[in-house]
C-alpha cells in the first residue's frame, strides 16, 4: 500500500424525495442564479426537471436552462454554456442528468472564471485556481461522476477524449433518488452496470499489496453481481434501481483506490474508441474489458484474476492459477452477455479500417496502465482481439 491523503467533499443526499433537500443545499452555498444544466430532455419526460424546479420556485431561487449536453460531452457543449453562464451572471450550477451532464458541468464551473478556452483545462494547460460551486441530481447509475472529481470531455475535432479533474470540482451536495433512475432504459441500465463494474476492476487490478482495498472492491462487486441480472428483468423496481446507484457511487468516489493504483488502460482504450466513434462508454468497456484481461494475463499475475474469479463469480478452482484465470475471463464475459451487454466491436459497426485513428488517438500521451504498460502494439492487439 502506498502512502496517500482521502478528502472527499461531496456530501451524499441519498434516498426516495430527498430533492425536499435541494432549496437549503443551494441556499446554503449562497446562490443568487443558478444555472441548470441538463441533457436532451429525458429529466422532462419523467418528472425529475418538475420536482427540481418547483423545488426552486418554492423557495424562490432565480434559475436559467442550459440544455442540450450530449452524452460523451462535447468541448464546443462546454463553450456555449460557458458564455451564456457569464452572460446570466449566474453564481451557482446545479447539474442534472447522468454522468455527462455532471462531467460538462464540472468543467463549465472551472471554465467560467478562466479567461483562456475551456479546452486548457482538459489539457492540464491550466490548472483551476477557483470554480463556481455546483451540486448535482444524478438521473442514471454509471459513472461515480457525482461524488469524483474527474471529468471527460471529448474535442471531436481532435478526435480526443480525455479526462481531467481537480479537487475544486468535487460536487458539494448531490442527491440521489432511486426514483429518478427508475425510466432509464434497458440498454443504458447494461451499461451503467458495466460501467461500475469496470471501475472496479480497473482498481482491482493495481500493482500494490492493499488486501483492504481488494475485499471492499469484491464486497461491491458481489453486491453487484447478486442484482444487476434481477435489475435488468426488473426496471421498475427502485429497491434494485436504490442497490446499483449506491454501488456506482462507491464504485468511483476515491474509497476502493485509496493507497493502491488502479490499472485504467481499458478506459483509455475505451476513450479513445469512443473519440473516433460515438458510442456509449460502457459499451465499449463491455467489448475491450475482458479481451483486455486475456492480453495482459500471464502466470506471474494470474492469481489476481482467480480470485476475482472464486470470489466474486463463483468460478471453481482448476487445479493452478492460470487455468482459473482463464476461467474468471470467461466468467466475466459469460455475466456481460447474460446482461446482455455487446461483446464485439463489429456490434458497433467498427472494423480495423479505423484502428490507427483510435491507436493515434489512444497513445497521444504515451504508454500506459499500472497494472500491466501497455505500449502502441498491446493496444492494436487487444483491438484485433476485440473485432
Ligand atoms: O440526455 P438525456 O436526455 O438526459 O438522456 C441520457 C442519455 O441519452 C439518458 N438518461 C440519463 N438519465 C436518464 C436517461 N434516460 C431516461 N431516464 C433517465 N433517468 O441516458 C443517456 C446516457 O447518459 P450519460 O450521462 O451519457 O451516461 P453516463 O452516466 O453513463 O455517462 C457517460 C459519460 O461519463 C464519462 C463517459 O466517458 C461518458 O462520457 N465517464 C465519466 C467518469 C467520471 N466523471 O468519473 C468516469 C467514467 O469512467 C466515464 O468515463
Ligand atoms: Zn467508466
Amino acid at each position: 500500500m502506498h502512502n496517500f491523503e482521502y478528502k472527499n467533499p461531496t456530501k451524499l443526499i441519498f434516498g426516495t424525495h430527498q430533492i425536499e433537500k435541494l432549496a437549503s443545499e443551494l441556499q446554503a452555498l449562497d446562490a443568487k442564479k443558478v444555472m441548470l444544466v441538463y441533457g436532451g430532455g429525458s429529466i422532462k419526460k419523467n418528472g425529475t426537471y418538475e420536482e427540481v424546479v418547483a423545488e426552486l420556485n418554492n423557495a424562490g431561487i432565480d434559475y436559467v436552462d442550459f440544455s442540450g449536453v450530449e452524452p460523451n460531452p462535447r468541448i464546443e457543449t462546454v463553450r456555449r454554456a460557458v458564455k451564456k453562464a457569464r452572460e446570466e451572471n449566474i453564481d451557482a450550477l446545479l447539474a442534472v442528468g447522468g454522468g455527462s451532464v455532471i462531467d460538462c458541468t464540472k468543467l463549465i464551473s472551472a471554465a467560467i472564471p478562466y479567461e483562456g478556452d475551456a479546452w486548457d483545462i482538459v489539457l492540464r494547460d491550466h490548472i483551476p485556481t477557483e470554480a463556481v460551486p455546483f451540486g448535482t441530481v444524478l438521473t442514471l447509475a454509471a459513472t461515480g461522476s457525482e461524488m469524483n472529481s474527474g471529468s471527460v470531455i471529448t474535442n471531436w475535432e481532435t478526435q480526443e477524449k480525455y479526462g481531467w479533474g481537480h479537487p475544486l470540482v468535487y460536487p458539494t451536495f448531490s442527491i440521489l433518488d432511486p426514483r429518478y433512475t427508475v425510466s432509464v432504459p434497458k440498454d443504458q441500465t447494461i451499461y451503467g452496470i458495466v460501467d461500475m463494474m469496470s471501475h472496479c476492476f480497473e482498481q482491482y487490478f493495481h500493482p500494490n499489496h492493499a488486501p483492504v482495498q481488494e475485499r471492499m472492491t469484491e464486497g461491491v462487486l458481489k453486491a453487484v453481481v447478486e442484482s444487476a441480472p434481477k435489475l435488468v428483468n426488473d426496471l421498475e423496481n427502485v429497491d434494485l434501481r436504490a442497490i446499483i446507484l449506491f454501488a456506482g457511487t462507491i464504485a468511483l468516489n476515491g474509497v476502493l483506490q485509496m493507497g493502491a493504483s488502479g490499472d485504467w488502460a481499458s478506459h483509455n482504450i475505451e476513450h479513445a474508441v469512443s473519440a473516433v466513434h460515438d458510442i456509449p462508454h460502457a459499451g465499449g468497456l463491455a467489448i475491450l474489458f475482458p479481451r483486455w484481461m486475456e492480453h495482459v494475463l500471464e502466470e506471474d499475475n494470474a492469481a489476481r484474476f482467480a480470485r476475482l474469479g472464486t470470489e466474486v463469480f463463483n468460478v471453481e478452482p482448476a487445479g493452478n492459477d492460470l487455468e482459473t484465470a482463464k476461467r474468471t475471463i470467461a466468467a466475466v464475459r459469460a455475466f456481460f452477455d447474460e446482461l446482455g451487454a455487446p461483446s464485439s466491436l463489429r456490434d458497433y459497426d467498427i472494423d480495423e479500417s479505423t484502428f490507427d485513428a483510435i491507436l493515434n488517438s489512444a497513445m497521444k500521451r504515451g504508454a500506459f496502465g499500472r497494472f500491466r504498460t501497455l505500449e502502441r502494439e498491446d493496444v492494436a492487439a487487444i483491438l484485433e482481439l476485440s473485432k
